[in-house]
């Protein structure tokens, strides 16, 4: 896969899932992924975290970025 597990992820430091080979830009954004700053990030990942490695233009609707934060706090407790 291309990105990284998001198992896990509410709650866990950006950049820090072993295994992965995330950017510096990811490592030390001094993130800690909650439903905000996941909401900031899937709107516009480049802008957020300038120099990340993700290459995904974002979701632009709030309502779809609702549905999504959404789904990941099912699917990756
Ligand atoms: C709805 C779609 C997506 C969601 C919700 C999502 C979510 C995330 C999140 C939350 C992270 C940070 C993980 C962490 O800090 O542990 C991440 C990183 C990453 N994602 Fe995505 N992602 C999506 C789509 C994609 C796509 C389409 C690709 C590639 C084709 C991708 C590739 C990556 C890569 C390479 C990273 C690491 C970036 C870096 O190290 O700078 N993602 N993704």
């Amino acid at each position: 896969m291309a990105g990284p597990s998001l198992h896990g992820l509410l709650g866990r430091p950006a950049g820090t899932l072993a295994g992965f080979a995330f950017s510096p830009a990811l490592r030390h954004s001094g993130i800690v992924w909650d439903e905000a700053v996941l909401d900031r990030f899937l709107a516009d990942p480049r802008r957020a975290v300038p120099g990340n490695r993700m290459a995904f233009p974002g979701v632009r609707r709030a309502e779809d970025r609702r549905a999504l934060i959404d789904f990941l706090k099912q699917s990756t407790k």
